[in-house]
């Protein structure tokens, strides 16, 4: 029976895609085969031996503490695509949100309560302040085209803007999904120079931590609205304030305010809404769900933010799965260590400085190749399926 621990409360629809046959799952599991979970930190939490993923139902990962679940030989997976209907259409609010000053109309109409017949002579009176322009013709830069960059980018196509994309790192799947009309450009500054409205899509990381700051606003068009349903993380707090203050940004719409920036009157705050509707929720848990099934059964990896894409048909044979260093001649030593068995699939895929080696063999493997396979200088872990 494999253990799943819930550290969020996950959706129905994806904890009814275990066999509850083969699956138990639960808040306070403590020695459990992998951890579920939504946006809760995971970064103080020890993680017993016996862990062998997280499935992260959502995109973003920051709540996940990657080097050391490496280190450890935890796959990381998250569900890329699963929520990015549902961010697509709070950017398309935020973008009517941005330009037609929609939040300070409701807090000002929501006054005049008490007005009795005088209402709509008031309404018409205070309109004029709250005009604001229209999207079509404007110029959006959509920074990072993954799932949501181009769902947003086809969307405010379609609106009438014309819209640059950047990304430097886009999936030849991405590049098919977009409408031809989105400009691709090679630079953020191409970006920066021509867009009258800036969403930004990509994750937060230690290269783009702060991206948005005083030196790339400085780049930017006066009056660029810029929008944020990625990560606070992107953006330089003290820089996007100031900047709002000179009025070189006229409006940041954020899906992650600070403190300081709830009562400043550019900004436009969320509480992290961008996911929040119940069919991205159903989707995030029932792709994470079925990540999890497919490492801890089959061993194949699919969507891990740590390790390298690796998967196999599934097979009656026992399987050897070892994550590892992704260094010569460790293969050939796996090799060795297996002894008498023979080898009848294999696949071995790389990431960076690490690797993962899957290995159908005739017989199970007994404790002390094993027990060989882990002392292996390099190897990681080492799990036996079947
Ligand atoms: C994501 O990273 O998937 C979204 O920001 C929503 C969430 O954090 O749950």
């Amino acid at each position: 029976m494999f253990q799943i621990n819930t550290v969020n409360k996950i959706s129905p629809a994806g904890l009814d895609c275990f066999d509850r046959a083969k699956y138990a799952w639960g808040e306070e599991l403590a020695n459990a085969d992998a951890i579920l979970v939504r946006s809760a930190s995971l970064h103080e939490q020890e993680f017993a031996p016996s862990l062998k993923a997280i499935a992260r139902a959502g995109a973003g990962v920051n709540n996940i503490p990657l080097d050391r679940c490496t280190e450890q030989g935890i796959a990381v997976f998250n569900t890329p695509g699963a929520n990015a209907n549902a961010v697509k259409e709070m950017v398309l609010l935020g973008l009517l949100m941005s330009a037609r000053k929609i939040s300070a109309a409701m807090d000002w109409v929501k006054t005049l309560k008490g007005s009795g017949a005088d209402v709509s002579k008031l309404v018409e009176k205070g309109k004029s302040q709250f005009v604001g322009p229209e999207l079509a013709g404007k110029k959006l830069g959509v920074v990072g085209l993954g799932a949501i960059g181009a769902l947003v980018a086809n969307a405010a196509e379609a609106l009438g803007m014309t819209v640059y994309g950047y990304d430097p790192y886009i999936s030849v799947d991405g590049a098919w999904s977009l409408s031809r009309s989105v400009i691709h450009v090679n630079s953020l500054k191409e970006i920066y120079e021509n867009a009258d409205y800036i969403t930004i899509h990509v994750p937060a990381t230690k290269e783009t931590k702060g991206f948005i700051n005083a030196s790339s606003i400085a780049l930017m068009k006066d009056g660029v609205r810029i929008l944020n349903f990625a990560r606070g993380d992107l953006v330089e707090e003290q820089d996007i304030l100031d900047a709002l203050d000179e009025r070189r940004v006229k409006v940041y719409l954020t899906d992650f305010p600070t403190d300081a920036m709830l009562d400043h009157a550019g900004v436009v705050a969320f509480p992290h809404l961008g996911a929040s509707t119940p069919e991205s929720e159903d989707n995030c848990a029932r792709m994470a769900v079925q990540e999890l099934v497919d490492y801890l059964e089959h061993g194949n990896i699919r969507n891990s933010v740590n390790l390298p894409a690796a998967a196999m048909p599934p097979s009656a044979l026992p399987r050897i799965c070892v994550i590892h260093r992704n260094i010569p001649t460790l293969i050939s030593q796996i090799s060795t260590d297996l002894g008498g068995l023979n080898i009848e699939n294999m696949l071995n895929k790389s990431r960076g400085d690490y690797a993962y080696t899957m290995l159908d063999v005739n017989q199970k493997p007994d404790d002390a190749t094993v027990a060989k396979l882990n002392a292996i200088e390099g190897v990681i872990r080492v799990r036996v399926i079947g």
